[in-house]
């Protein structure tokens, strides 16, 4: 072959795989349209066309791909945008206030934390989630969240954190969740306005450690003498 066609053959592969840059990049595109769904956009000013999206703010990348996505403490606020589970080699996403640091390192299917805690995240929680199988916490409290809680959520059969208090949850525990998150040993959905009874199969959590349903009335801390108390 001649050298003229091996570097128009290298141009053409590197079209497809070693353009970070351009603006056809898949994992650019999906972290701008992360960026574009925010009502505080600005908050990612860093986020901007003069830089590859490696260099930008809170992103990380090995070899060209994303593989860590670290924003906390910056508020965002917005729908917990799809676009964010399209980015295959992500294996820490942390946009969560700055209370907690995740340490472990996967890939987006293998992601094995994800903290969204303490934004202003509106919307339902996307049942893309379910996707994430090797996913051991994911905490979404003290956002906004609204709807149901999505049966895909019984999907992450690793799971052992489970925490989306302090939203506006509605609708009740998916049965799923409860017969298929053996593993779980905290599970904190108080402070939502799920409604209902418990259902029976929160028996099988038989991990459980740690478990929130409220609210039950606060004033309940101010009966010193109670021994006993039956919710049944
Ligand atoms: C674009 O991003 C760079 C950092 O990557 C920043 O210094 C610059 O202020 C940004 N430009 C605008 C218009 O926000
Ligand atoms: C969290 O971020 C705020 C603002 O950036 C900073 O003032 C504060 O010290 C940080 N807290 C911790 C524990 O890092
Ligand atoms: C309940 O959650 C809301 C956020 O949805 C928060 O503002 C409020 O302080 C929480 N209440 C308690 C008692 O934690
Ligand atoms: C429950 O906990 C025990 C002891 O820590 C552990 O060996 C077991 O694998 C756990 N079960 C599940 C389903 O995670």
């Amino acid at each position: 072959m001649e050298m003229a066609s091996v570097w128009v053959l290298v141009l053409v592969l590197c079209a497809a795989s070693c353009n970070v840059f351009a603006e056809g990049n898949p994992e650019r595109e999906s972290l701008t349209s992360f960026k574009n769904s925010l009502e505080n956009p600005r908050v990612l000013f860093s986020w901007n066309g003069t830089t590859t999206h490696c260099n930008w703010v809170g992103v990380t990348c090995e070899l060209g791909r994303v593989v860590s996505l670290s924003l906390p403490a910056l508020f965002l606020k917005g729908p917990l945008s799809p676009s964010l589970f399209s980015l295959p080699s992500l294996t820490v996403l942390d946009l969560s206030s700055n209370r907690s640091v995740p340490s472990e390192l996967g890939e987006l299917t293998h992601l094995e934390i994800l903290e969204l805690e303490l934004n202003f995240f509106t919307g339902k929680i996307p049942p893309e989630l379910g996707k994430l199988k090797q996913l051991k916490t994911l905490d979404l409290s003290g956002n906004a969240l609204t709807g149901t809680l999505p049966s895909q959520l019984g999907e992450l059969t690793q799971l052992q954190f489970l925490d989306l208090s302090n939203n506006l949850l509605s609708g009740s525990l998916p049965v799923t969740l409860l017969t298929n998150l053996q593993s779980l040993t905290s599970l904190d959905v108080s402070n939502n306005s799920l409604a209902g009874s418990v259902p029976s199969e929160i028996g099988n959590l038989k991990n459980l450690t740690d478990l929130y349903l409220g609210p039950l009335p606060e004033e309940l801390s101010k009966l010193k003498s109670l021994s006993k108390l039956d919710l049944s």
